[in-house]
């Protein structure tokens, strides 16, 4: 088949869809992959590396997308892109498919086949094309990294010739998968780590990191389908901002990760709360993108409260560690290829596959994506 991967067109985007490593194993499958030259410049993937590879490097995105029978990017395509895509064709790549009902009109109309990456089912099956679980985890690493270089303090106890330095303590909130990456690389940074979520599954996995899980006393367990958290009752959230007031007024750096897919993220951090913070205190709120788990926070913009509490709204942090977001994106894209290559390295769209069929959201002419 004919592969292209075009640059990203998403202000800020600095990923890169397939990498060179995946590039080379399809090309060696006999497939034929077209990258548009600049693709991966700013992930660390030079144009030379791509065609080490055995890929061909096109000037412009129209050629690199009109003469590909399957086109890969990372965010959603511009509608240029899809205008220059051949009906017939196939586009993967996160199609932001359960909000941007215009886009997959917009494919559909165009004749071609959407699979949405951020639909794959969670299962264990599809685990290894699971960006949403990829990019999460970068996503939590560089969470606490960021809280760690704002924060005026060592994370870790220091003992040091001029006497001791106390750990700090950092607090996450919603440990699913950013949550626990960020609880293990604040642990390795040598701070004391909190974390709470309201699914009780994940305590284990909290102390199984050397975290201290917040229990919230007498609430249901708030597990739902796929292993996602169910949103909270408005008394459960008053009780659960009362138990954590006092966590977060004790804390250093408080990382908040906590989502309910397809839903505004919930609001964990009142203003009051932050209110309570000691100066000097961060907040970084993963959830900004979907309206934050701070009341205060801002999307893509730190502010710095009168009692001298940041609160930075990160937007796209994956795309801040550009070079392994790559990679592991690209490899979720080749586990999916192989689902859906045949013997032949033909495509073979089974819709009876669950995969499959959950991802495409668009095919034939028509929108197949009910929500
Ligand atoms: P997510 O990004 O939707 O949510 C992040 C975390 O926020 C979750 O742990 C959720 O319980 C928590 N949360 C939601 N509302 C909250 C509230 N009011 N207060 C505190 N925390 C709250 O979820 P994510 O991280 O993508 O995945 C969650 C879980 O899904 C994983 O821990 C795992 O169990 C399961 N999963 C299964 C996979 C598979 O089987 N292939 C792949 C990835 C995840």
């Amino acid at each position: 088949m004919k592969i292209g991967v075009p640059g990203e067109t998403a202000p800020g985007e600095r990923r890169v869809a397939l990498i060179p490593e995946t590039v080379g194993r399809l090309v060696k499958s006999g497939h034929a992959v077209q990258v548009e030259s600049g693709a991966g410049t700013d992930s660390g993937y030079p144009d030379s590396a791509f065609e080490a590879a055995g890929a061909t490097i096109a000037k412009d995105a129209a050629s690199v997308i009109g003469e590909a029978e399957i086109v890969v990017t990372v965010q959603p395509p511009a509608a240029d892109n899809v205008a220059s895509a051949t009906s017939g064709s196939t586009w993967i790549s996160t199609l932001d498919a359960r909000t941007d009902s215009d886009g997959l009109q917009r494919l559909a109309s165009a004749g071609v086949t959407g699979m949405a990456m951020e639909l794959v089912p969670r299962i264990a099956r599809a685990q290894r094309m699971d960006v949403l679980s990829s990019q999460a985890s970068i996503a939590g690493y560089k969470s606490a990294l960021i809280g760690a270089n704002m924060l005026g303090k060592y994370l870790p106890m220091m003992m040091t010739a001029a006497g001791t330095v106390p750990p700090a303590t950092v607090l996450v909130l919603g440990a699913g998968v950013a949550g626990l990456q960020a609880i293990a690389t604040a642990k390795r940074l040598g701070s004391v780590v909190e974390a709470y979520d309201v699914r009780s599954v994940v305590k284990e996995q909290v102390e199984s990191l050397g975290g201290v899980f917040i229990e919230l006393p007498a609430a249901d367990d708030a597990e739902a389908a796929g292993g996602y958290a169910r949103e909270q009752t408005e008394e459960e959230q008053a009780a659960q901002r009362q138990l954590l007031a006092d966590h977060v007024a004790k804390a250093d750096v408080v990382i908040t990760t906590a989502a309910i897919p397809g839903r505004p993220a919930p609001k964990l951090v009142m203003a009051d709360m932050v209110e309570g913070m000691r100066a000097g205190s961060v907040i970084v709120d993963l959830a900004a993108e979907t309206g934050g788990n701070c009341e205060l926070t801002k999307a893509g913009e730190t502010i710095v409260t009168d009692n001298g509490v940041s609160i930075y709204g990160p937007v796209n942090i994956p795309s801040m560690v550009p070079n392994d977001a790559s990679r592991l994106y690209s490899r979720n894209v080749a586990a999916l290829l192989e689902l859906l290559f045949d013997d032949d390295g033909n495509l073979n769209l089974d819709f009876e596959d669950e995969i499959i069929d959950a991802m495409t959201v668009t095919h034939g002419g028509e929108v197949r994506f009910s929500g």
